[in-house]
């Protein structure tokens, strides 16, 4: 199992906190960002680990992070020349995956467990976590039939068809990169992961795990403030 971690994009949502620097480098009370999904895939086993990026800021990551040695993994970078959507870090990450498994964790989701125990029982096909959420909209969300099992996941929607967002992890097997070049591009313009979801989705090799526990998408300056205070609470009554 190799692992991805998507920290390209502008962050514009977070702006003019990224306006000189990138989401994923920003503080989460006493660390960047980044150092939290890296720690999420090394506690699950994965050691392995493509760290895509923007080229604007590339070389902030590499300073920061370097080999990856400090983490006891083996760090390789590549560009995102444009942020074309979360499914294409399986097309700029082609060569890396080659004919193995891949778990891609996004750069700003933050968890406070591992995925050692389903990423180590992952056999093939694709594998989504699902969280209970207030918002939803915000998110990819399930729905689910009366014996819970997922029909269909819907990006963002509107009038969202349950309270299940999907969290930002995902393993598949070395299909997904054939499966993302075959996705066409979404109304706003980006290869999307829940249409990639859809497809093992409608081939009934999707794995839709329940998720319990602390998981933030900090890409909003509530969600950002709100994991920076939890984190710290806890580092405090340790
Ligand atoms: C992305 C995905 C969405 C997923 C979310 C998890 O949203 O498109 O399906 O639920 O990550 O953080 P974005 O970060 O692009 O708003």
């Amino acid at each position: 199992m190799k692992g991805i971690i998507l920290a390209g994009g502008k962050g514009t949502r977070l702006r003019p906190l990224t306006k000189v620097t990138c989401k994923q480098l920003l503080p989460v009370y006493n660390k960047p960002m980044i150092f939290y999904p890296i720690q999420t895939l090394v506690s699950s086993g994965i050691k392995d680990i493509l760290i895509i990026i923007a080229p604007e800021y590339s070389g902030h990551f590499l300073n920061l992070l370097g080999s990856g040695k400090d983490f006891a993994a083996r760090f390789s970078y590549a560009i995102q020349e444009e942020p074309k959507g979360l499914a294409d870090a399986f097309i700029v990450g082609e060569d890396f995956i080659d004919n193995d498994d891949v778990t891609m964790i996004l750069g700003d989701n933050i968890f406070e467990r591992d995925f050692s125990k389903e990423i180590n029982a992952f056999k093939s096909g694709g594998m989504v976590f699902s969280k209970k959420v207030k918002d939803p909209e915000r998110f990819g969300v399930v729905e689910f039939d009366k014996n819970k099992k997922a029909l269909n996941i819907t990006e963002k929607p509107a009038k969202p068809k349950s309270d299940f967002a999907v969290v930002g992890l995902y393993t598949y097997d070395s299909r997904v990169v054939s499966y993302a070049k075959k996705l066409k591009p979404s109304k706003r313009g980006e290869l999307e992961i829940t249409d990639l979801n859809n497809v093992y989705l409608k081939k009934g090799e999707l794995k839709v795990n329940i998720f319990e526990g602390l998981w933030e998408d900090a890409g909003s300056f509530e969600s950002l403030l709100r994991v920076s205070n939890l984190i710290a609470s806890k580092e405090h009554t340790k």
